[in-house]
């Protein structure tokens, strides 16, 4: 048994020494047969022995079933953001407040900022035992599952030591292109960019998904490594990079600012050629005493700094322009361009805001355009390369009727609106407004299904949803009997929904959220306010003229009366219910930090308000709650300092969704 034991230990150890030749050092010692041989013995000998088999054999990088859900895991440093930089004058300025506190020139390690996942890895003895997200920066997920399968993270490393290292996760280019290539013939929908897909794939809930997508990681940092003291930066990388870690071979010292900003030029320019996305460059204080004395604020530390790449700028052509009709029936036009890669997503859309927009760019269809991702989200056509033009460019003009209803269109300021209250778009526009969860919530409603529905002729308007029947819905594509009853029993909790939330649902122009509550509070019912006059409603706070114009002309149209009846009908409750009425967070005090995921602040603003909560900017002893989302603020610790209660996303939503 010993013997067997040993022929095991041996085996692990060779293969996890080649797994370090292929997967960090990108330098395979054996061919792929010989390495699948070695696996093979090794399988066979496990499979002959179970008892001997160990979790972090290689054998067992995909261990273990699905799991229910993520554990949280609160990190015993907090993983800060780092603060950025955009020019060369801001890295100057941050090399003198350093130079300031610490009183002379001092070292700087230049890294490159891979676009991924941060992601904090444990080791106990030499063995990793816990992965987790980084979250909030202070909670995050167990990932450990999915981590396991990434082939160039060691499960064992050679020393039994204690640490905890950081890095980022993400896909290499050219396997996420594969990836996607893959994904459209399976017609499994493609990820925008290498990022999405490591951030998808890593919070999957059963590993064998996770092994089957291309992860990497590099490590750039370390909180602890047991009974090692460094006196820098980089030697603890080097010592990193010894003990089997993958560490990015691009770092640099630099003795001079001058020269990371050579670097920062560098790489703005050769980011191209690598095999990952990177997203700008990182500069770190490399003498590790000296970053003690630098300190930290809230959020960032003192002793590092990002400098973001400037915005990516990519020369296309435009195609031709679409115009979408929107929920109020505002047109908004939208380049169609010849597809470009743009900051690692295929970009083929560029919104075009209006007629006076497009005019002012003198934008034509066939035009070279040099475009832009704002605030890295929505790509914009900065330029018009009018020297290019010739002569085949057409200038373009919204149509005089709405494209999608043949409708009448009006202008209302930089607008063209469709004014059909019955134009398809605005019909799909304002049930999936309807459905959303600021208004009434309905779970599993999203845009597709809202499409599918109306193509299908199941429903034409949004109280037709409370007519549906599980036998016309199981006949749609990907509908089977569990989906749609569960689409069925949402739509049925939604009846008994607030008056406000109704109100809002029902998508009146200029009606939001917040004011939607105020009439609900104000008013008894839902008659009461279609019998109001414009002089009554004004005399609710937040309702002007415009507002109260919106509400009288909405609820005198036929459509509107339609809508209503149907509701009615169907049970959908229309009554202002002062005691019960969603009171969940009645004058409960609320202080948001940090940005959340699925909610931008004006939303969560407005769910707090829909549900009779308050929201206030400082916290304070008064305050009840404090919602924090990735990178919070000092409010952290002042709610802390306070004893506030904290919720993170997740929790917030579990109240909310209650
Ligand atoms: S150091 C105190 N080094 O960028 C922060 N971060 O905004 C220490 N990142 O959350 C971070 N490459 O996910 C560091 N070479 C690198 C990095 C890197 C990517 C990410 C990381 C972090 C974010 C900071």
């Amino acid at each position: 048994m010993e013997g067997i034991k040993q022929k095991i230990e041996n085996l692990r150890s060779e293969i996890r020494r080649h797994n370090h030749y292929y997967f960090v050092l990108d330098q395979p010692q054996i061919s792929d047969q010989e390495y699948d041989q070695l696996m093979q013995q090794l399988i066979k000998l496990e499979e002959e022995y179970p008892e001997l088999v160990t979790p972090n054999s290689p054998t067992q990088r995909v261990g273990g079933e699905a799991i229910d859900q993520f554990k949280k895991v609160e990190h015993q440093i907090p993983l800060l953001s780092l603060a950025k930089s955009f020019s060369e004058q801001e890295l100057y300025d941050f090399d003198q407040r350093v130079q300031k506190i610490i009183g002379e020139k001092v070292k700087y390690v230049v890294e490159l900022k891979i676009d991924g996942l941060s992601t904090s890895l444990l080791y106990e003895e030499g063995r990793l035992v816990q992965a987790a997200t980084r979250g909030n920066g202070i909670i995050g997920e167990d990932i450990t599952h999915n981590i396991r399968t990434i082939k160039s993270i060691p499960l064992n490393l050679d020393s039994q030591l204690d640490l905890e290292v950081r890095g980022e996760v993400f896909i290499p280019k050219d396997r996420f292109l594969k990836l996607n290539q893959w994904r459209k013939k399976e017609e499994l929908g493609t990820f925008a960019n290498p990022r999405n897909a490591a951030a998808g794939s890593v919070r999957q809930l059963d590993p064998k998904v996770a092994a089957r997508r291309p992860l990497d990681i590099f490590i750039y940092d370390s909180t602890y490594i047991e009974g090692q003291q460094f006196k820098t930066h980089s030697e603890r990388l080097d010592y990193l990079e010894e003990l089997g870690f993958k560490i990015n071979p691009a770092r640099q010292v630099c003795s001079e600012i001058e020269e990371v900003i050579e670097y920062c030029q560098k790489w703005t320019t050769k980011r191209e050629e690598l095999n990952y996305e990177i997203d700008g460059i990182v500069i770190k204080v490399n003498q590790l005493s000296l970053r003690e004395q630098l300190g930290a604020t809230a959020k960032h530390p003192r002793w590092a700094m990002a400098y973001k790449f400037p915005a990516q700028q990519q020369e296309t052509e435009v195609k031709g322009i679409e115009v979408t009709v929107g929920r109020t029936g505002a047109l908004t036009p939208t380049a169609v361009l010849e597809p470009v890669l743009l900051d690692g997503s295929e970009v083929s859309r560029a919104t075009l805001h209006n007629q006076d927009y497009i005019e002012e760019k003198d934008v034509r269809i066939g035009d070279r355009v040099i475009i832009e991702k704002s605030g890295d989200i929505i790509p914009q056509v900065v330029e018009v390369l009018v020297k290019e033009r010739n002569g085949q460019q057409e200038s373009y003009h919204l149509p005089q009727s709405c494209p999608i209803c043949q409708g009448e269109i009006s202008k209302v300021g930089a607008e063209h609106r469709c004014i059909n209250n019955n134009c398809p778009s605005r019909t799909e526009e304002k049930i999936k407004h309807f459905a959303k969860r600021g208004a009434m919530n309905i779970e599993g409603l999203g845009e597709s299904l809202v499409k599918k529905l109306l193509e299908n002729g199941l429903i034409a308007d949004l109280a037709d949803l409370y007519y549906l029947h599980q036998k016309e819905l199981v006949e749609l594509e990907r509908m089977g009997q569990k989906s749609s009853q569960n689409l069925l029993d949402a739509i049925e909790k939604s009846k008994d929904n607030s008056l406000a939330r109704l109100l809002f649902g029902l998508g009146i122009h200029h009606v939001g959220s917040e004011v939607a509550r105020n009439l609900a509070e104000n008013f008894s019912d839902l008659d009461e306010i279609m019998e109001a006059t414009k002089k009554e409603l004004m005399a609710i706070d937040g309702v002007g003229p415009k507002i109260a114009q919106s509400i009288v002309t909405y609820f005198s149209q036929q459509e509107s009366l339609e809508i209503i009846k149907k509701l009615r009908q169907a049970g959908v409750n229309l009554e202002s219910r002062q005691a019960e009425q969603d009171d969940l967070l009645e004058e409960k005090k609320f202080v948001l930090t940090g940005k959340l995921a699925d909610f931008t602040r004006s939303e969560a603003k407005g769910v707090i308000t829909e549900l009779g909560g308050k929201v206030t900017s400082s916290v304070s002893g008064q305050t009840d709650y404090l919602v924090v989302g990735d990178n919070p603020g000092s409010k952290y610790q002042q709610a802390q300092d306070l004893g506030v209660e904290i919720l993170s996303e997740e929790e917030f939503k579990e109240i909310i969704e209650d």
